[in-house]
C-alpha cells in the first residue's frame, strides 16, 4: 500500500469534517471523490444560487472552506497534507486535490483548531457587549495571513459605513428578480432535509435595524420570532484577497474557515455576513483595486449564547470511491 494513503473509514471521517464548514445558505455545493491516493473536491454547480452568486464566487468560496476543513482533519489524522489548488483548466469544477502526504504527528495547535471543526457554528444571535482583544483579533488576521488573505478589523466609522453598506445590499437584494423564490428555496422546512437553513438558525430581528443581518425569514417566517437588540459597537471585519479569480475566492474560503474556527477556540461567536459583496457597485465601496485588496467577505465577531448546529446530508451522498 502507498505509504500517503489512508485506510477508506480515516478518509471518511475526514470528508465528514469538511462537510462541516459553512457554505452559502447551507448549499454545500461540494463533492468528493476518493481516487485510492487522493481526495478529489468538486465544485458542485447544481447547488449554485444563482441569483446571488451568479458568478460562483460564494460558491468557490464555500468549496474552499471545505478544502481547509479537509486539511486539517488531515493534520488531526496524523498526516502532512499536499494541496494543489485547480490543477487542470480543462476541469474548472475540480477544486482541489488533496493527498494525505507523510505521516506527521498533529500540534497540539493543530488539535486545537480542529476541535473546533465540530463546535464553530454559525450564530445570528445579538452578542454581549463585550470587547474583543487586541491580541485575539491579531490571532484572527494571522489566521487570515497564514492562508494568503488579511482580514481587516473596522474601525468605528467604517464599521457604520459597512453596516449601512450591508443594508442597502439587502434592500437591492429583496428587489432583485428570483431573490424571494431562491430564498424560499433554501429556507423551505422539511422534516427530513439535510441542506439550507432551519428556522431554529434564523436568530432574532434586529429591534433597531442597525446590523446587516440577513433576513432568512421573508419566505417562510419562523413563529415566534422576536425582534431584540443587537450589540451597539459590533466587531466587523473585512476579509480581502490580493485577486479577483477563481483561486483567489477558494484562497478567501480557506482563510475564512481558518479565521473562524480560530475564533471558535477563542470562544468568539461568529456570524459570515455577505450581502454587502453580493451588490457588485456596494462590493466596489469595500474593494480597494489601487492596493490590490478584493473584498470577500464581511465577517461579524463577539461573544454570545451558543448557536445551534445546521444539518448536512450524510457523507455517502457527496463521496464516490473509485472502484477497487
Ligand atoms: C460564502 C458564504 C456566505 C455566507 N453569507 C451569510 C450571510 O450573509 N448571512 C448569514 O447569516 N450567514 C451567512 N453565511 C453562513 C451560512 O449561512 C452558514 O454557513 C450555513 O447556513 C451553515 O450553517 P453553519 O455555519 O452554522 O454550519 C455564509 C457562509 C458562506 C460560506
Amino acid at each position: 500500500m502507498n505509504a500517503s494513503v489512508l485506510a477508506t473509514p480515516e478518509l471518511m471521517r475526514c470528508v465528514h469534517a469538511a462537510t462541516l464548514a459553512p457554505s452559502l445558505h447551507n448549499s454545500q455545493p461540494w463533492r468528493f471523490a476518493l481516487t485510492g491516493e487522493a481526495i478529489e473536491v468538486y465544485a458542485d454547480r447544481d447547488r449554485q444560487l444563482d441569483v446571488l452568486d451568479p458568478d460562483g464566487r460564494e460558491l468557490m468560496v464555500s468549496v474552499g472552506a471545505a478544502v481547509f476543513t479537509l486539511r486539517l482533519a488531515l493534520r488531526r489524522a496524523g498526516r502532512m497534507p499536499e494541496l494543489a489548488v485547480l490543477p487542470d483548466p480543462d476541469r474548472p469544477d475540480l477544486v482541489a486535490v488533496i493527498r494525505p502526504g507523510q505521516p506527521a504527528e498533529p500540534s497540539a495547535a493543530v488539535l486545537e483548531l480542529a476541535d473546533a471543526i465540530e463546535r464553530r457554528h454559525t450564530n445570528r444571535q445579538p452578542f454581549l457587549p463585550k470587547v474583543v482583544p487586541a491580541d485575539v483579533l491579531e490571532e484572527l488576521r494571522a489566521a487570515a495571513g497564514h492562508e494568503g488573505a488579511a482580514l481587516t478589523v473596522a474601525g468605528a466609522a467604517s464599521r457604520t459605513i459597512i453596516a449601512g453598506l450591508g443594508r442597502e445590499a439587502e434592500r437591492r437584494l429583496r428587489a432583485r428578480d428570483g431573490y424571494r423564490a431562491e430564498m424560499g428555496k433554501w429556507t423551505r422546512p422539511a422534516a427530513r432535509r439535510r441542506d439550507g437553513v432551519p428556522t431554529a438558525a434564523y436568530g432574532p430581528w434586529d429591534a433597531l435595524e442597525r446590523l446587516p443581518m440577513r433576513d432568512f425569514g421573508i419566505v417562510h417566517p419562523q413563529r415566534q420570532r422576536r425582534a431584540e437588540k443587537f450589540e451597539s459597537h459590533p466587531t466587523i471585519a473585512v476579509l480581502t484577497t490580493g485577486g479577483d479569480d477563481p483561486a483567489d475566492w477558494i484562497r478567501a474560503g480557506q482563510a475564512l474557515q481558518r479565521v473562524l474556527l480560530t475564533a471558535t477556540t477563542r470562544h468568539l461567536a461568529t456570524t459570515p455576513i455577505s450581502q454587502p459583496v453580493e451588490i457588485p457597485g456596494i462590493r466596489e465601496v469595500l474593494t480597494d483595486r489601487r492596493a490590490g485588496r478584493f473584498a470577500q467577505m464581511v465577517i461579524r465577531l463577539g461573544y454570545g449564547q451558543p448557536a445551534p448546529a445546521t444539518p448536512r446530508r450524510p457523507v455517502g451522498e457527496v463521496v464516490q470511491q473509485a472502484a477497487s
